[in-house]
């Protein structure tokens, strides 16, 4: 199979990692630049488990769309035969943090995101036990302060669970593969091959100086040097990305660029684009960020970040893979997401900056990713990553201390309490432990008690024990450490023990007057809701206006202008404000546009806030029924549906019907099918004269609610057909409305 896959040999770090004992089973940390081939050291071990051993693999990613890919990728290994008649099966599961997943105990390898591998271990799904080799890819994650506590635990937990199982971690060049391979008992093995070589540079004056003494001349025109340089590579046959600082900048730099390149894109490449700009404009709702989007595109630029919908980001990468798009200018969370090489990378800043701190210089560590990005595999000879210096000296600042210097260590930061908290009431209510010692052993386990003093981690865990035991969370039985149901259900719902201790206490204060803005602020408030959407200038008159408006619908204390209730100042609740009044349009069928106009929350932001939202006000929806409030449980799960849909009450039934989103659900409406019942009883063609409701969609409405088709009729709706419905419908079913 391998060879099929047009392999020829091993690359030098497989080799490597072969030669370390992989095979045989043993640990390893790889840590190896990007497209080195790290995946298949993983995939061989993968196989070598599940052929030889019968056991079960799990491959943890960071992020869902690094899940897909690889979903995607070991598709290929679905043909294999595992033993006799059984072939080799493969799942990815992220997402929907309430379940055990029982089913998965069926595939042989599971694609997981950390955060969904962790939430299956709090609900103890049996096929874990099977688990024999798990892979961490993107280990170097750990020193992220949110997101690599999750990580460290997982393994801390799976090792615990699994004595034996195998471990590989996955990783960027780091400067302590050797810390983190002694922690998981494991070989390193760090290697500085790639497969297409590097050339790091910086430019200044119209040069770009290489680390290693060569140097280029970039023709200059009046223009920025970001654009001279792109300009320049793409004449030569190249692609570009351009990292920008921030959103806007980005979206800025694609303007600018596109404006440049529209001069020298050669005519035969302008009807690819058309159909690029057109799929853009045709998918999910019309905003004018797509339209800006759609614009550049035409021209063979894009912008990439994460305010854009995540179909239109598929789009743009699918597009920039294939060639089609030259120019891509990008926000830094490209370089983490998925593999998106071009032969240029330009790093138009090396500075952040951070409210409350100021500017500062981005660390060796995220440059390398930049860098990663360089040089695509079988189209460059080489790739190139340059720096933006303004003067001769920063060149040389540049030059040492990016170009020519060592990676960072990484830092455990579980030490955090906020991070450290959830993962405490789960190793109770999972028992793995069940003393306050079992407790403080388990936490030794971890990266953090590895690098820093383990007793360190001892009064931590004191001060959560004790929120916890105040918040009735956990409970102690003599020296037996317990968690009580809701303890134990705040652990499964994959919440923060402070947001659950909001949503319990906001559903006993009750409001005058219960509404769906009750609810919404209620999990606004909740530190799983982060970052906050603080108001823009000039929007607080107009929050404050609906915060006086819905004063009475508030389920806990709300403050006074001056002055703050339970330590959340006015400001404070004016970001929890926005954060609910943008949900309350979302869900009162506010277009994605008008949402940005007013509050400047782009449609990608919407889309996780809803996704946040849906699953909080499933956490509100179980808390209700724990605690017995009978008479919340129908409007939280109606508010979760509305949310998870962005309808109001009266589409609600309309929507649960596959393919058909708020703006169909909206047409059909207003046509006058309101129900399930009216959809039975009417024709394909009656549903065919519905505004925006194809022939394909008509019958899949209706094969969903019953009724009948003449076949006849099908048949000649079918051959009338455009090419064009079809492609559209396509598109609605790849973004996922209403699935
Ligand atoms: N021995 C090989 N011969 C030819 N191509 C290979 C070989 N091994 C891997 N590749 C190809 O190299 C590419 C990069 O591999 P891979 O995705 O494993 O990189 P990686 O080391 O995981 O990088 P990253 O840090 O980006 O995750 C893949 O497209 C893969 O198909
Ligand atoms: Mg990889």
């Amino acid at each position: 199979m391998i060879a099929k896959s047009g392999y020829e040999a091993l690359y030098p770090p497989q080799e490597e990692a072969i030669k370390a004992g992989v095979l045989h089973g043993k640990n390893l940390v790889l840590a190896s630049p990007t497209a080195s081939g790290k995946t298949l050291v993983a995939e061989l071990a993968i196989l070598k488990s599940i052929i030889e051993k019968g056991g079960k693999a799990l491959y943890l990613t960071p992020l869902r769309a690094l899940a897909s890919e690889k979903y995607e990728d070991f598709q290929k290994y679905a043909e294999i035969e595992k033993s006799p008649g059984r072939k080799i099966r493969v799942a990815v599961t992220s997402g929907d943090y309430d379940r055990a997943d029982i089913y998965l105990e069926n595939y042989d390898i599971i694609i997981s995101t950390n955060e969904k591998a962790d939430s299956l271990l709090r609900h103890r799904s049996p096929w874990i036990a099977d688990i024999s080799v798990v892979v961490a890819d993107e280990v170097h994650l750990i020193t992220e302060a949110d997101r690599g506590p999750t990580l460290e635990v997982v393994l801390t937990r799976l090792r615990k669970t699994n004595p034996h199982i195998q471990i590989l971690a996955l990783s960027a060049t780091i400067k302590n593969a050797a810390e983190i391979a002694e922690w998981l008992n494991a070989i390193p093995v760090t290697t500085e091959w790639r497969p297409v070589p590097l050339r790091e540079g910086v430019y200044f004056h119209d040069e770009i100086q290489f680390k290693d003494g060569a140097s280029r001349i970039i023709p200059r025109s009046d223009t920025n040097p970001v654009f001279d340089t792109a300009l320049d590579v793409v004449r030569q046959g190249g692609q570009v990305l351009i990292f920008a600082e921030t959103r806007r900048l980005a979206v800025e730099m694609g303007k600018k660029a596109s404006a440049l390149l529209r001069r020298s894109l050669p005519k035969q490449d302008r009807r690819g684009l058309e159909s690029i700009a057109q799929r853009v404009l045709s998918t999910g709702e019309r905003t004018r960020l797509g339209d800006t989007l759609a614009e550049q595109i035409l021209n063979g630029v894009a912008f990439h970040h994460a305010g854009l919908p995540s179909p239109h980001r598929r789009i743009i990468e699918d597009s920039f893979k294939t060639g089609r798009l030259k120019i891509l200018s990008a926000t830094p969370t490209l370089a983490a997401g998925v593999n998106l090489p071009a032969r240029t990378v330009i790093i138009s800043s090396y500075e952040r900056y951070e409210p409350g701190y100021g500017r500062y210089p981005i660390s060796v560590l995220e440059y390398k990713q930049f860098c990663g990005r360089a040089g695509r595999p079988k189209y460059d000879k080489f790739g190139e990553a340059i720096l933006i210096a303004r003067t001769e000296d920063e060149q040389d600042y540049l030059l040492k201390n990016y170009a020519l210097a060592e990676p960072e260590r990484i830092w455990s930061k579980l030490g955090a309490e906020k991070v450290l908290r959830p993962h405490v009431l789960a190793t109770i209510a999972t028992r793995f432990a069940t003393t306050e010692e079992g407790l403080v052993n388990f936490f030794a386990n971890t990266f953090y008690a590895f690098q820093y003093d383990p007793k360190m981690i001892r009064s931590k865990l004191g001060d959560i024990l004790s929120f916890l035991h105040r918040e009735q969370m956990v409970e102690f039985n003599g020296e037996e450490l317990r968690a009580t149901k809701f303890g134990r259900r705040v652990s499964e719902l994959y919440i923060d023990p402070v947001s659950a201790v909001i949503l319990r206490d906001g559903l006993y204060t009750r409001a005058k007057n219960v509404t769906e803005v009750s609810f919404l602020h209620l999990i606004s408030r909740t530190p799983d809701i982060s970052p906050k959407l603080y108001p823009r200038r000039g929007e607080d008159e107009m929050l404050d206006l609906f915060a006086k408006e819905h004063e009475n619908e508030y389920m806990c204390e709300t403050p006074e202008y001056y002055g703050d209730a339970n330590g959340v100042t006015y400001e404070e609740f004016l970001a929890e404000i926005k954060c609910a009044r943008v949900m309350y349009e979302w869900i009162n069928e506010t277009t994605e546009d008008a949402i940005l106009e007013t509050h400047r929350v782009e449609p990608g932001d919407i889309m996780r806030m809803v996704d946040t939202s849906q699953w909080l006000l499933h956490a509100t929806y179980q808390l209700a029924e724990l605690f017995g409030h009978k008479d919340l449980l129908r409007p939280t799960y109606e508010l979760q549906v509305r949310c998870s849909k962005g309808v109001k009450a009266e589409l609600v039934p309309l929507v649960e019907l596959d393919g058909v989103g708020r703006v169909r659900a909206r047409s059909l409406f207003n046509a006058g099918y309101r129900t399930l019942e009216d959809l039975k009883h009417c024709s394909v063609t009656d549903l065919m004269s519905v505004p925006l409701i194809g022939p394909s969609l008509a019958k899949r409405i209706k094969e969903q609610v019953g009724g009948l088709i003449k076949a006849e009729e099908w048949e000649s709706l079918k051959s009338k057909t455009a090419e064009s419905t079809e492609q559209s419908l396509l598109t609605d079913y790849r973004k996922g409305e209403g699935s």
